[in-house]
């Protein structure tokens, strides 16, 4: 099967694990007779550079045209103090609402040799199991105005959502509840904000239509604490933009790292960008070090959900999982004995992995 994909590599470690996802789409297309055709395109921090825009028209024109889209990370301190339209975050904000992926779906599943890399207890993160879902193109991130005011001494922020953009995000929840343990956990401020009280309208209306679903509705502090003191209560949690935004980076603490995290924006007809959860990480970029396993994940995350290839994602994903089992890990993982391996060494693993574990699954089925 051909398939048209961009890579936009952005900046910091993003360039350097975009060389890893190349690797493993690669290798995921050889061994399965697939051919790809990859086309690289600027955003963030380096399309500034050269293009003095952090989303270029050629951008936004090839993603659109693209069957799926791989980002790597965006931002640095060198772009830090331009004004707020021409940042590097401005670009990824853009191509998302552009494109408009407005369901960025976040799992968060440690793998067991890793259990003991999270600073939590073993017992407590042990078999947790949570899919995140954050809307992505609503919310205080793009409501207007979001301006200094009074010479600059005050400031508005916006945060704006319409039942049509509620409405969407929760349907694709409780259908993401349905494909798995049937549990909804849906996270707001309702105790405070009106958004957050029409948003529980929402569920509540939305439920009588999925009846299998059981749902909880959590304010978002106290679900702050429970996904780190009860991880195995969640199954699916919904949440709007900026509340998902916080909770999935602290979710990670689950995994290990940061760096272990993938994620798919979506939106319903399937065409998505798949990307890590973390950023750019500016304080290790350019010394070799970064874990791909976020992004190479996000490739599984590629094949299932926009190419249907549940083979291939299955394959990269035990791939993934047996390089970890063979102890290889980078030092953002707190393995506590052994050495790490650079970002190229954990690429070239998993890519090992990926090609034994396919050719003997294929002597097998002779
Ligand atoms: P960050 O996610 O870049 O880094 C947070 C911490 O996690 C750092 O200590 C970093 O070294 C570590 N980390 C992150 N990814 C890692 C990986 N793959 N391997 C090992 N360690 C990793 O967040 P930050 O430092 O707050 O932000 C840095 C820049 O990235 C900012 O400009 C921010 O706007 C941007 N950012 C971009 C994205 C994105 O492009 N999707 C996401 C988050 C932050
Ligand atoms: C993420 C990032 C972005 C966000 C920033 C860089 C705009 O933190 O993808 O999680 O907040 O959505
Ligand atoms: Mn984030």
């Amino acid at each position: 099967m051909n398939k048209h994909i961009i890579l936009l590599p952005g900046d910091g470690v993003g360039k350097e694990i975009m060389a890893s996802a190349k690797h493993v789409l690669n290798a995921t297309a050889s061994e399965f007779g697939h051919s790809f055709t990859l086309q690289q395109q600027a955003i963030g921090g380096s399309a500034i550079d050269q293009y003095d825009t952090p989303l270029p028209e050629a951008t936004i024109k090839a993603c659109g045209e693209a069957d799926a889209i791989l980002l790597g990370a965006v931002g640095g301190e060198k772009w830090d103090s331009l004004p707020a339209a021409k940042r590097p975050e401005k670009g990824l904000l853009g191509i998302r609402k552009a494109l408009g992926l407005f369901a960025n779906l976040r799992p968060v599943k440690g793998f067991p040799s890793l259990l003991h890399a999270s600073p939590l207890k073993e017992h407590i993160i042990d078999g947790s199991d949570i899919l995140i879902i954050r809307e992505l193109t609503g919310g205080l991130y793009f409501g207007t105005p979001s301006e200094r005011r009074d010479h600059g001494n005050a400031v508005v922020d916006t945060l704006h959502y319409h039942r049509d953009e509620i409405e969407r995000i929760v349907d694709k929840a409780f259908q993401s509840a349905r494909l798995r343990h049937h549990h909804l956990t849906s996270v707001d401020k309702a105790n405070v904000l009106e958004s957050s009280r029409l948003w529980r309208e929402v569920v509540d209306d939305k439920s009588k239509e999925y009846p299998d679903v059981a749902v909880e509705h959590l304010l978002v502090d106290a679900a702050a604490m429970k996904l780190i003191t009860q991880p195995d209560q969640f199954d699916v949690m919904v949440t709007e933009n900026m509340f998902g935004d916080i909770l999935s980076d602290e979710a990670s603490v689950l995994t290990g790292s940061l760096g272990m995290l993938p994620s798919a924006s979506v939106r319903s007809d399937g065409v998505g960008l798949y990307e890590p959860v973390h950023g750019s990480a500016p304080d290790i970029a350019g010394k070799g070090v970064a874990n791909p396993l976020g992004m190479i994940l996000s490739v599984a995350l590629m094949f299932r959900h926009s190419f249907q290839m549940e083979t291939e994602a299955a394959a990269i994903e035990r791939a993934v999982h047996e390089c970890l089992a063979q102890g290889y890990y980078t030092a953002d993982l707190d393995m506590k004995d052994g050495e790490s391996v650079s970002t190229g060494q954990m690429t070239e693993a998993v890519v090992e992995n990926l090609t034994v574990k396919s050719v003997s699954d294929s002597i097998c089925s002779m």
